[in-house]
């Protein structure tokens, strides 16, 4: 078929899909990638850092961007991949942490507000999730996380900046008492570890999450949440660089030559990781910092007007750019019916509605949604 004749059937069969222009998405974690980083990863689309003899300076451009995201985490001398996004970061983080520990039936302490990747890390890795209770601020209960260590515990896990509500678990006391027992500690920051670190410059409180803490075996950021990167771009940071020989696979028959992998993928994408070192040195943290900005000027101008709406009411002070709304007078799954009858791309938790404010959301989409609530009320 011609070029043009199927252009023309895509443009008409993928209209059906919802943009971030719309205006309609608020609840997505991921965002229109940033204009320079789509221009990059279009131009280096070949590149295949499955292997690494072929594309040597790709992947010397990969650990170069691993050490930019390290410096942001307080190791710049992390290692790492960029990989497919936060599930499979959290998958190799257990499955290197499974590896260490050499521990039959192993099992790994999770809140229960963990994402679902970890649910499937545990079913891939035949490992045994144990789902910790929450305190009142949502966070992991750090005394009935150390409650659930067992002979048989593999790894604790953290969330710094949790899907539902954003909210970070209290990584200090976690690190603290991994570090009593020798565990491995492994924090979830796919979402939050493009915002966190801005949050002290910007005036916000911030929560310790990262290698700062002693314990903090290897982290999860992904460069396609808050990092504004192409998907697919995640990545997986490890204090030093020996953690990864414990999955270390060494492949002899590529084209480039013998090399090792400690990645889930073989073939992966070379243009994410040469996108992200691109955006990471175009943006800086002056960049992010106006970005995180930005979220959070709207973040909290929702909540403001949350609370001046009788029947509405916010689950939590927001810590990130994440807002659950509730309400004790009507059902909230009605409410979030009726946004979806109008076209809003909302989630919907337990007891509540999920409302992400992305760098694509702008005042005019907050104030429109705000009209359709009350409409709704
Ligand atoms: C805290 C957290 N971890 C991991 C993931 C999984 O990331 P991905 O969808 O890129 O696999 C998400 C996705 O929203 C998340 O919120």
């Amino acid at each position: 078929m011609p070029q043009n004749i199927i252009r023309k059937m895509l443009e008409a069969k993928l209209q059906r899909d919802l943009t971030y222009s719309s205006g309609k998405i608020l609840c997505s974690m991921c965002t229109n990638p940033h204009s320079f980083a789509k221009q990059i990863y279009r131009k280096y689309l070949e590149k295949n850092l499955g292997d690494p003899g072929l594309f040597p300076a790709s992947a010397e451009l990969e650990q170069e961007t691993i050490h930019m995201l390290g410096s942001l985490l307080s190791n710049p001398e992390a290692s790492g991949s960029i990989v497919s996004g936060g599930t499979e970061a959290n998958i190799i983080a257990l499955w290197i942490a499974r590896n260490l520990a050499k521990k039959d039936c192993g099992e790994v302490i999770v809140p229960v507000s963990a994402h679902y990747s970890f649910d499937k890390a545990s079913d891939l890795l035949n490992l045994k999730l144990i789902k910790v209770n929450l305190n009142h601020h949502f966070q992991m209960d750090v005394k009935a996380a150390e409650k659930a260590i067992t002979p048989r515990t593999v790894a604790i896990v953290g969330v710094a900046g949790t899907t539902g509500l954003g909210v970070v678990d209290p990584m200090r006391e976690l690190s603290e008492i991994a570090l009593a027992h020798n565990i491995y500690l492994h924090v979830d920051a796919a979402f939050g570890g493009f915002v966190l670190p801005f949050l002290k410059e910007l005036g916000y409180n911030a929560l310790d999450f990262d290698f700062r803490l002693p314990r903090v075996c290897s982290i999860t950021i992904d460069p396609h949440k808050m990092g504004l990167a192409p998907i697919p771009s995640g990545g997986i940071l490890f204090r030093n660089a020996s953690l990864t020989e414990a999955v270390s696979t060494r492949v002899p028959y590529l084209a480039g030559g013998e090399a090792e992998q400690s990645t889930l993928l073989g073939t992966r994408s070379g243009a994410s990781a040469v996108a992200v070192w691109a955006l990471l040195r175009h943006l800086g943290r002056a960049g992010y910092r106006a970005v995180v900005e930005h979220c959070l000027m709207l973040t909290w101008k929702l909540v403001k007007e949350i609370k001046r709406i009788d029947g509405l009411d916010i689950v939590t002070e927001p810590t990130l750019n994440v807002v659950g709304i509730k309400s004790d007078r009507i059902d909230i799954r009605l409410i979030f019916q009726e946004l979806r009858k109008r076209g809003w791309a909302v989630s919907l938790f337990p007891g509540f509605i999920r409302i992400v404010i992305m760098p694509h959301t702008k005042p005019s989409h907050i104030r429109n949604l705000l009209e359709d609530l009350k409409r709704i009320l």
